[in-house]
């Protein structure tokens, strides 16, 4: 039954079913049904009237969504990156934002020593050679050799959350050892994890496997390029589970052909979809997958739980915890 005094919320994302049945007890909404994502004017139609938006990472909340929907209010995210946020824009209409931090960290985790050890060990690659039919007994063994992971030093670029769940966990683990470069050095994390400081230089030239793990921010952008690579290892493998334009593309093609680095594994780009006529999709020693560092069922229904918790405590009048720093 229609209860007009009910906050409206549209949801722009494919919500899971188990998620979307606590929505009626505190709002009306409608929902995104069609295949894709929807478009900034799609969200513009179909939210018209909405107090809130239940969203993901994949729905442009830029200024034109902002500015055309009177009512709008609260917007809350079910990922973690919140670079879909025009941040000024919802700042200048006093619109509350949320993400889910903290959410999905150990699934990313999960996907980052996943992609240390097979960029290590050319896991895909040679799975691939093996369904190929190119295994040959007898040849030349070191076609097969990759690197140690045991031993090896773990650099991470971008100490928060995630970054200090990846260091505890490669270095029990694995038994690797951890440099990290942070924009602030964490004293206590480095007693608590026996984790060791490095700059930035520093850690590119004396890690064996980097993985990337910061926001995309203006600062970011472009983080790793030409010179970056160039003063990693030549053995060295780079993983990037963070956000897409923290990577200049071009140079990690030209560092990947050129073996300027061994090895490379993508979970993020600068376009999603990637391009099909991209060069790196024509590389063995890249791995690329679909953005999955929280594709779990388990963690993608805590975001949404989360996010749902976040949009009800807004409506409710009280101010969530996850407000995203800029707008808080
Ligand atoms: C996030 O939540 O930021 C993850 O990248 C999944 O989109």
């Amino acid at each position: 039954m229609m209860d007009k005094n009910k906050p409206k919320v549209f949801v722009s994302y494919k919500i899971m079913p188990e998620a979307e049945a606590v929505l009626p007890e505190f709002c009306e909404y409608s929902k995104w049904t069609r295949a894709g994502t929807p478009s900034e004017d799609e969200i513009i139609t179909l939210a018209w009237g909405a107090d809130a938006l239940l969203v993901d990472g994949a729905n442009p909340i830029s200024r034109k969504v902002v500015e055309a929907l009177p009512r709008l209010r609260i917007v809350s995210n079910a990922s973690v990156g919140y670079n879909n946020f025009d941040l000024a824009a919802m700042k200048e209409h006093n619109i509350m934002g949320m993400n889910v931090s903290g959410a999905l960290d150990d699934s990313v985790v999960d996907l980052a020593l996943g992609l240390i050890i097979a960029c290590g060990r050319r896991i895909c690659e040679l799975d691939q050679l093996v369904k190929a039919g190119q295994w040959q007994l007898g040849g030349d063994e070191t076609e097969h050799f990759g690197q140690d992971i045991h031993n090896q030093t773990l650099g991470i670029i971008g100490m928060g959350r995630i970054g200090e769940n990846l260091a505890r966990r490669a270095r029990l683990g694995l038994e690797m050892k951890v440099l990290y470069h942070n924009r602030n050095r964490k004293p206590e994390a480095e007693k608590r994890l026996k984790v060791t400081y490095a700059t930035l230089d520093d850690l590119l030239e004396r890690s064996d496997y980097v993985v990337l793990i910061t926001p995309a921010t203006a600062e970011t952008k472009h983080l790793m390029n030409r010179g970056n690579f160039a003063r990693m290892k030549p053995t060295a493998s780079f993983i990037n589970v963070s956000r897409g334009p923290n990577v200049d593309e071009i140079a990690l093609a030209e560092a990947l052909q050129n073996r300027i680095i061994a090895s490379a594994a993508l979970d993020v780009y600068q376009q999603e979809p990637i391009n099909p006529d991209s060069p790196l999709l024509r590389l063995k020693n890249l791995i690329t997958l679909p953005h999955i560092g929280s594709a779990t069922a388990a963690t993608r229904l805590n975001m949404s739980l989360t996010a749902i918790n976040n949009l009800r405590q807004a409506l409710a009048g009280e101010r969530p915890a996850l407000i995203v720093p800029e707008l808080r």
